[in-house]
């Protein structure tokens, strides 16, 4: 089924990107004297990623990223949003720069804009240099300082050209799944460390907004998080206290602090966690930002597990309704609901959905196609309720299709693609798949309107 989308309710201006993180694309690990990251670490242990997969060699985007920016001329897009590697720019975490490291985003951020794609940076897409994590990583507020200090040199060489930053990408992730559930790098499972490390994220967060204004005046700063709308798997009282927890731990955690809020009192009460606030860091962690970045992926259905872990929920999977490769349930009016959300209770003025995606099992045809009516389906869903929330005036200034090309899925390792491209990892041809095609008519589309 093919749905129809309200292009008109989009700006002439509106940004049609795809976007991409460092570590899952480029491959060359040890090279032009890049440092491991805690994704080299954690890939590297047995049992940690499926198949064992690391991002050591990747989509090799490091030695084929001229490759890749045809591919996006082919696709018509306008923007690209990618990560930054902090262990190439900084391999120590903090002191000495490498210059390898700068040189290649240089290069990199002049061939986009040579072929008319606008770059957007984003700081901090998980890769923290292996050297900060052994001095004691995000639960550290040192860490916070670094995340500065790293900006600061990367605005400092980019910022003339690059005019779109992101700070952290899904601090959610980063914290809860990285220090909390212990399936993604650092592979804690420490709820104290965990609300710690939330913490400086955050603080690093407001540290890095204002280093990267002061580096790049003109700079447009914002934040990248994953929201989910949140349900109760019953209406059982029990489980609507679980579903305010969770949207407290997955939505209101990371949006009230940076809205000058402050951290939700609930959820404070709920992790039992002392936070380990130091005078003035409110007003940092609340430093004005010119734009919110969606990540948007599923809803979820929760139930109350007063067993534990903080904060005390499990995932209820719904039987009988749509899911992704990767198991998630497929919900569009989700993006729009929290696009609106964004709007109405945080008073966003600009919003980009920074990522929205799906994994499918996609198979090259002998004729060298790869045809995914699932992925071009869920693409046109969300896109259509991208359109009605801006309909009813959500400032939705762009879209970037997770991904660009299929890439290392973190713990999923490869066998997850989300990409507009398909990638054949022992060739690393690239094919465009059919929702690629179909976003680029979309596209084109829009534009002829504008
Ligand atoms: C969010 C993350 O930012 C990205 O790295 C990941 O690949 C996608 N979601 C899909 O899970």
């Amino acid at each position: 089924m093919s749905e129809r989308i309200d292009l008109a309710a989009f700006p002439h201006d509106f940004l049609w990107g795809t976007a991409t993180a460092a570590y899952q694309i480029e491959g060359a690990v040890a090279e032009d004297g890049r440092a491991p990251s805690i994704w080299d670490t954690f890939s590297h242990i047995p049992g940690k990623t499926a198949n064992g997969d690391t991002g050591d060699v990747a989509c090799d985007h490091y030695h084929r990223w001229r490759e890749d920016i045809a591919l996006m001329r082919q696709l018509g897009v306008d923007a690209y949003r990618l990560s930054v590697a902090w262990p190439r720019v900084l391999p120590a975490g903090t002191g000495p720069v490498n210059p390898k490291g700068l040189a290649f985003y240089d290069e990199l951020v002049d061939g986009l804009l040579e072929a008319g794609i606008t770059p957007s940076v984003t700081l901090y897409h998980w890769d923290l240099p292996q050297a900060l994590q052994d001095r004691g990583g995000w639960p550290e507020r040192d860490t916070a300082f670094a995340l500065a200090e790293y900006a600061s040199a990367v605005a400092a060489r980019l910022g003339d050209r690059v005019k779109l930053w992101a700070t952290l990408n899904e601090p959610s992730c980063s914290a809860w799944i990285g220090h909390l559930e212990g399936k993604m790098a650092p592979g804690w499972t420490d709820p104290a460390a965990a609300v710690r490390a939330s913490y400086h994220l955050l603080l690093g967060h407001g540290l890095a907004a204002q280093a990267v204004r002061a580096a790049a005046p003109g700079a447009q700063v914002g934040i990248v998080n994953n929201l989910s709308t949140v349900y109760p798997a019953t209406d059982r009282p029990e489980d609507v206290e679980a579903a305010r927890r969770q949207d407290g731990h997955v939505n209101r955690w990371w949006l009230d602090p940076v809205h000058g809020r402050g951290f939700p009192a609930d959820m404070v009460e709920t992790y039992g966690v002392e936070l380990p606030v130091q005078t003035g860091d409110l007003d940092t962690i609340a430093t004005d930002l010119d734009w919110l970045g969606l990540n948007y992926y599923f809803p979820a259905y929760v139930a109350d597990a007063p067993d534990g872990p903080p904060p005390y929920v499990r995932a209820v999977r719904r039987e009988g309704v749509p899911r992704t490769g990767m198991d998630w349930e497929i919900d569009a009016s989700g993006i729009e609901t929290l696009l609106l959300r964004l709007t109405e209770e945080y008073g966003a003025r600009k919003i980009y959905v920074t990522e929205n995606g799906s994994a499918f099992e996609d198979v090259v045809r002998p004729d060298g196609s790869v045809d995914d009516p699932e992925r071009q389906e869920y693409l046109e869903r969300h896109l259509a309720a991208c359109a009605s929330a801006a309909r009813k005036g959500a400032p939705l200034a762009g879209y970037f299709a997770w991904s660009l090309l299929d890439n290392f899925e973190w713990a999923y390792g490869y066998a997850k693609r989300f990409g507009l491209i398909h990638v054949d990892y022992r060739t690393q041809v690239r094919t465009i798949k059919g929702s690629g095609h179909r976003y680029a008519d979309i596209v084109r589309v829009h534009r002829g309107r504008g």
